[in-house]
């Protein structure tokens, strides 16, 4: 998920006695535990802060495409093709159905665009790292795509129902993303060469600290949390989402028979926990800030891609205006 960034207008004071009363009723319905529609009242901050994490989210799905995009032509057999092309194609989908989500809002899909494009709106600071081997393809679907689901899977639950029925389809997607990351990375380290293994290892030493980075900054520290879990948009803290993905992961780098970078990684017995090292947020802020290895070039990219599909959309929008002429003629 890519939801680390969001939320930071400031609520603001309800005005009239309607309006106290629709608000009044809201807060009860999230107490207990209820879903929110398009067509319900819903306060201007829950809006606001919905349209920003969904739509970064979106965004964060179609940028994502592209690391692993570049490995689709060199792909090393037909089946792994087969199996990343599919992929690929579902991150673009849940992009649309993300899009979809946040336009319930009343956002339109060329402003979230024209957001992304002028550099407004963020998208996860984890696609901004390269892509430099095949191994690269498998560590991202078994770490990125991994934490993507330990972050997602509460958002099924969210109470903005829209949202929440797009991250059930989506959760099922990424289940299978993740796994065919991970068998790829049996495939290098238990049939592979020598050289196949190494990279592997290389490939998790680059990924394994962006990874921790995917569940946004520590508690004390994401001002803005608290409001989103009184909200029921966020059900669980950053921190706590980061221990589940260490926990669960470390069995993981075990069975695949490789080393995560970490050297104060290791089992507490009494948290019942794993411990490990401190995070460099200062890296994490520079890439956010766009100082990444691969900003530019995934902003541009997308740019590209943009401006070379103006012809499908003018063709799209002239087919329609085609239809609707002749029906209204018929
Ligand atoms: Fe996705
Ligand atoms: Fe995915």
């Amino acid at each position: 998920m890519y939801t680390q960034l969001m939320q930071t207008e400031k609520a603001k004071p309800v005005t009239t006695v309607e309006e106290a009363e629709l608000k009044r009723r809201f807060d009860a319905r999230i107490d207990d535990g209820g879903f929110v529609e398009a067509k319900d009242w819903m306060p201007e901050h829950y809006r606001k802060t919905l349209v920003r994490q969904i739509s970064q989210h979106a965004h964060s799905e179609i940028v994502g495409m592209l690391p692993e995009g570049n490995w689709i032509t060199r792909a090393p057999t037909l089946k792994r093709k087969a199996i990343l092309l599919a992929k690929v194609q579902d991150e673009g989908g849940h992009g649309l159905y993300l899009y979809a989500a946040a336009e319930t809002l009343g956002t339109s899909r060329d402003q979230m665009i024209d957001a992304l494009h002028s550099g407004k709106a963020k998208y996860s600071s984890i696609f901004n790292y390269p892509t430099l081997s095949w191994a690269d393809v498998g560590v991202i679907g078994w770490l990125v795509d991994g934490a993507a689901i330990m972050n997602q899977v509460p958002l099924c639950r969210c109470s903005y129902a829209p949202y929440a029925r797009a991250m059930v389809r989506i959760c099922r997607e990424e289940s299978f993303h993740q796994r065919q990351g991970y068998d790829a990375l049996l495939t290098m380290m238990r049939d592979g060469t020598d050289a196949q293994r190494a990279m592997v290892q290389d490939a998790v030493n680059r990924w394994w600290w962006p990874s921790l980075m995917m569940f946004g900054p520590p508690d004390a520290e994401s001002v803005h949390s608290a409001q989103s879990m009184r909200w029921g948009i966020k059900r669980i803290s950053n921190d706590d989402l980061r221990q589940k993905f260490v926990d669960a992961t470390a069995p993981q780098a075990q069975l695949l028979g490789v080393t995560l970078p970490d050297p104060l990684l290791q089992w507490n017995e009494a948290r019942g926990h794993h411990d490990f090292g401190p995070i460099d947020w200062d890296e994490f802020w520079r890439v956010v800030g766009g100082e990444g290895p691969c900003n530019r070039e995934r902003l541009a990219a997308r740019v590209q891609a943009w401006d070379d599909g103006a012809w499908v959309r003018e063709a799209a929008l002239a087919h329609a205006r085609k239809q609707r002429t002749s029906k209204e003629a018929a």
